[in-house]
């Protein structure tokens, strides 16, 4: 039977997987001279960071935390101010703005699109959803399987919590957009890789000029380094009210990142907290039943 971990140890592995993620490191394989006590943590087969191996462990899981979780009201918005200087150049910035473009366009410029790699494993073009007028964007990393099989974004596991966390803001999946940096499922859901960002992107640009959103959140790294182009980790800027493009642009955790780790839940509803004082948004009143 596998063991856990004591949680000091759990701990450490954990901040070191959040360093490597932030690095864009996802896959690990296991040494095959790995001692058998090491071996008990680690999988047999390659893993998905942040997923610690002992993860695996036939222990039931802990009941999933409601969102919002319970925690102190969030301090007034500070302004807005950039604090990540970009660390390279923008892939944004050789693309043109198109006179008149709109989503239907968009997606009709896509096509049955092959221009990357991606397109050979992807059952689905996952464009984005929602409000095409939204004030609020979310943008996440990539479809996985199920938004995959749905052509939706969002709507596994990860999609659910996303849910959840946009009806504590008080509004519904339809009054904001969603969207990916890419629009094709990575092979095993690992992170999208250079080239199939820099292929994909320019629609996603296409998208934000179209919709025109006050605010975008960025889920996790990968949509956040895209967009800065920056190649600090996400812990270092979540959180903080960044400029992009003109825009106000807030980075918080991934909300799969959230399922392996919930007790970040709470430092992720401060920043949407953040989101709303800016939207002027009210969280919802509790029904009598909830
Ligand atoms: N994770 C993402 O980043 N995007 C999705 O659409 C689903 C899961």
């Amino acid at each position: 039977m596998a063991e856990r971990a004591p949680e000091s140890l759990q701990e450490k592995i954990e901040e070191r997987l959040q360093y490597y993620e932030d690095l864009g490191i996802r896959l690990f394989y296991r040494d095959r001279a790995t001692t058998a006590s090491a071996a008990s943590f680690a999988p047999t087969v390659s893993v998905q960071v942040p997923t610690p191996a002992f993860q695996e462990s036939p222990l039931p899981k802990p009941a999933a935390k409601p969102f919002p979780p319970k925690v102190a009201a969030a301090a007034p918005p500070p302004r807005i101010a950039p604090v990540v200087a970009p660390s390279g150049p923008s892939l944004f910035e050789s693309v043109d703005k198109i006179k008149d473009d709109m989503l239907p366009k968009i997606r009709e410029d896509i096509g049955d699109c092959t221009r990357c790699k991606l397109h050979k494993g992807r059952n689905k073009i996952v464009f984005g959803d929602g409000s095409p007028k939204a004030e609020l964007v979310f943008i996440g990393e990539g479809p996985g399987a199920d938004e995959d099989y749905q052509g939706l974004p969002f709507v596994g596991r990860a999609g659910k919590l996303l849910t959840q966390m946009i009806e504590a803001m008080g509004l519904q999946r339809k009054d904001v957009y969603i969207c990916n940096v890419v629009k094709c499922r990575p092979p095993e859901n690992r992170a999208p890789e250079p080239d199939e960002v820099a292929t994909c992107s320019p629609y996603l640009l296409r998208h934000i000029d179209v919709i025109r959103p006050e605010v975008i959140v960025c889920l996790g790294a990968v949509a956040a380094k895209t967009l800065l182009a920056t190649t600090r980790g996400i812990s270092q800027f979540r959180g903080e009210w960044l400029e992009w493009r003109g825009r106000k642009l807030m980075a918080t955790y991934h909300p799969a990142y959230l399922l392996r780790n919930p007790n970040a839940k709470g430092e992720v509803w401060k920043d949407l907290q953040k989101v709303m004082a800016e939207l002027g948004l009210q969280p919802p009143k509790k029904s009598k039943s909830s």
